[in-house]
């Protein structure tokens, strides 16, 4: 083995972390656990994946399971395509008849790329693929010197090579949770402790004083402002929620009423336009209790400006098709938006 691979096993088994996905070997438990973990954090996702997998203990389970029932699940993880994709995929591997066990046929089920293909197939059946993630090209950047963006096809390329290089063949799931770890924990992205680790001595990025710079990023992810003037249409037991159906942030989740602008409108600008003067048409009999403005909600590819409108209802609400009227008891058999979750809870303390 390595002397470099050799070193990072002896701090692994000295600092790794005991979590839930690491001790044990069903690949169902395994492909949701790293679903889960591309765009959230351990802390985060860890109470997530028990849930999750206590609700939906096994793949027919999940595949047999209404979608609305699976966003439920996944409310307030964000990136809801993710949920969307393990579902379809559950039933892809339903059809398939067992769970797939080779690189390329678990690479073929929606939503799992080259990562999580091979964290998959390393950890479930030790098959000696190395797995790539934002943690493994730090750490390899570093260590290798490598300066082409991460982000670049090149870039990917020259660490997925290199990741693939160093992998002992025996030891491909120890090896691909410990490069993993050793990111997560040791080598992390700002102010890592140099003073304690193993590698210092085989590093380029410590040698040559580079390990602020390294690894580099080409920044080519544009961020689209979007902004969403949304009515809290409601009365005193029910309020109005719409389902957004397009292909678009947040498909199949629940929200207000919406009124989407290209550009930012204030208040009056908002009270004057024909979608909101349509919505006080139908509603006829309310009391306009205001607005809160000014919330910044940042996905990744966009950055959205909310507004909230208090619009309280007197006697029963109108329900436009597309629409559904949802007492407040009942919010939770809905999969909100986070942004939407923190303005309810913040109006009604109710559920
Ligand atoms: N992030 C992605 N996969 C992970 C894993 N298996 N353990 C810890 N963090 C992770």
């Amino acid at each position: 083995m390595d002397e470099i691979s050799a070193r990072l096993f002896d701090w692994y088994d000295s600092h790794c972390r005991e979590l839930p996905w690491r001790a044990t070997r069903n690949p169902y438990y395994i492909w949701v656990s790293e679903i889960i973990l591309q765009q959230t954090r351990v802390a985060q996702g860890y109470d997530y994946f028990i849930r999750f997998i206590e609700r939906f203990p096994t793949v027919g389970s999940l595949a047999e399971a209404a979608e609305d029932d699976v966003m439920r699940m996944w409310q307030g993880l964000g990136y809801y395509s993710r949920a969307r994709n393990l579902h379809d995929a559950a039933k892809q591997v339903v059809a398939m008849g067992r769970f797939p066990h080779t690189y390329d046929s678990i690479r073929s089920l929606k939503g799992v790329g080259d990562y999580t293909a091979a964290a998959i197939a390393s950890f479930a059946y030790d098959i000696p693929m190395a797995a790539v993630d934002g943690n493994v090209c730090r750490v390899w950047s570093r260590v290798l010197g490598i300066d082409e963006p991460i982000d670049s096809a090149h870039g990917k390329q020259m660490i997925t090579e290199a990741a693939q290089s160093l992998l002992p063949v025996d030891y491909a799931a120890k090896y691909n949770q410990t490069v993993m770890e050793f990111g997560a924990l040791q080598c992390v992205p700002r102010n890592p402790d140099c003073a304690t680790c193993p590698l210092a001595d085989k590093c380029v990025a410590f040698a040559e004083g580079r390990v602020d710079e390294l690894p580099v990023k080409s920044h080519k992810i544009k961020v689209t402002p979007r902004y969403m003037s949304y009515l809290y249409v409601h009365n005193n037991e029910m309020l109005l929620l719409h389902k957004r159906t397009a292909k678009d942030i947040w498909h199949n989740l629940y929200e207000l009423v919406l009124i989407e602008t290209a550009t930012e409108k204030d208040e009056d600008a908002l009270l004057a336009m024909p979608e909101f003067i349509d919505w006080q048409s139908r509603i006829v009999d309310y009391v306009y209790k205001g607005c809160v403005g000014g919330i910044k909600h940042v996905l990744s590819h966009r950055v959205l400006h909310a507004a909230f409108y208090d619009l309280e209802v007197q006697g029963e609400l109108p329900c436009p098709d597309g629409y559904v009227c949802v007492p407040f008891t009942e919010l939770d058999h809905y999969a909100l938006p986070r942004l939407i979750d923190k303005y309810l809870k913040k109006q009604k303390s109710l559920y």
